[in-house]
């Protein structure tokens, strides 16, 4: 049976995200009904906006969201809005959306690590919704929308709903209890926690940087020796894991190996382009094909074509 990728009306992520999977995560509720997976812990190890987890929450597909992020800003958002939601609210209502407070909060933007920094993990979560909201694309290592001179009709506040974005932390935040959030690097989270996955009930759904996008688009990227490196460590896992990737040859150059199933799927959103974008859906489990609705189904039948 195909899954349907029909979406909701409102993200439940505050984070506007470059390469964000809100609308995956329909179809990948489909792959753990059809793998017996319901009620699963899922591994999320390169977060970015989360939607995927959060849906899942939503939809009680997942008793439970394990997060991981390299980015210390996205980390630090993520940690404050499970954790401290009503400062971090606070803070957003008292925040002056303007080039100013951009420029106040540079600083944050040279933090590597959140436990080697004079800041709170509160301030560098701020931080990191304040440059999500503001900059180019949601790019926490790009300009202001509206550029550093404020003259374009689109201003540097045009993107930050103060409290659409707060109604959306509040709403995120009572998943709290069953969400953990690590700051660290995906592989070596996953290498430590080898004997969980191997002995829980746990699914990995894993969302990389992109290959051919991946360096303008995050401030941590991937190498081409780093999707080597994914590849072949997600080779030797035997739990279930998912991966989404752009459709891109060397991506599929480099997960041709045993019975993998890969999945060409269209998602609804534009990454520097006209063209919807095309992914790649890659998976140690069996995955069904997509099913579109409305406009899209030129395109799916585009794409089983393949
Ligand atoms: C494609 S995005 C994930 C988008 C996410 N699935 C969503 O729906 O918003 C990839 C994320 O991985 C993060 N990242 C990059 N290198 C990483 C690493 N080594 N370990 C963990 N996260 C990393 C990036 O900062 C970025 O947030």
């Amino acid at each position: 049976m195909g899954r349907n990728l029909t979406p909701r009306r409102e993200p439940l992520s505050p984070l506007r995200y470059p390469g964000g999977k809100a609308l995956l995560a329909a179809y990948v509720s489909g792959v753990l009904e059809e793998n017996y997976l319901s009620g699963c812990t899922l591994f999320e190890p390169f977060a970015g906006g989360a939607s995927v987890s959060l849906e899942l929450l939503r939809l009680g597909f997942v008793a439970e969201t394990v997060m991981v992020e390299r980015d210390p800003l996205v980390y630090a958002f993520w940690h404050s809005v499970f954790n401290d939601t009503d400062a971090l609210c606070a803070a957003i209502e008292a925040c002056p959306v303007t080039l100013d407070t951009w420029k106040l909060l540079q600083p944050a933007r040279e933090v590597d690590d959140p436990a080697q920094t004079e800041y709170t993990t509160l301030q560098l979560g701020i931080a990191g919704l304040f440059f999500n909201r503001t900059n180019f694309s949601g790019i926490i290592g790009a300009g202001p929308i509206g550029g550093e001179s404020q003259s374009s009709n689109y201003k540097i506040d045009c993107r930050f709903n103060k409290a659409k974005v707060i109604r959306q932390i509040r709403t995120v935040a009572a998943f709290a209890p069953r969400v953990q959030i690590h700051f660290g690097d995906a592989i070596q989270f996953l290498q430590a926690s080898a004997e969980t996955l191997a002995t829980s009930f746990s699914f990995v759904y894993v969302d990389p940087p992109y290959y051919a996008q991946g360096k303008k688009l995050y401030r941590h990227s991937y190498t081409d020796a780093d999707h080597v490196a994914l590849a072949t460590f997600l080779r030797d896992q035997g739990y279930p894991w998912l991966l989404s990737y752009d459709d891109h040859p060397r991506i599929r150059e480099l997960y041709a190996f045993n019975q993998l199933q890969l999945q060409p799927i269209y998602l609804d959103y534009k990454v520097k382009s006209n063209r919807r974008a095309q992914e790649l859906v890659i998976s140690n489990l069996v995955i069904p094909p997509p099913v579109y609705d409305g406009d899209l189904s030129q395109q799916a039948s585009l794409a089983l074509a393949q």
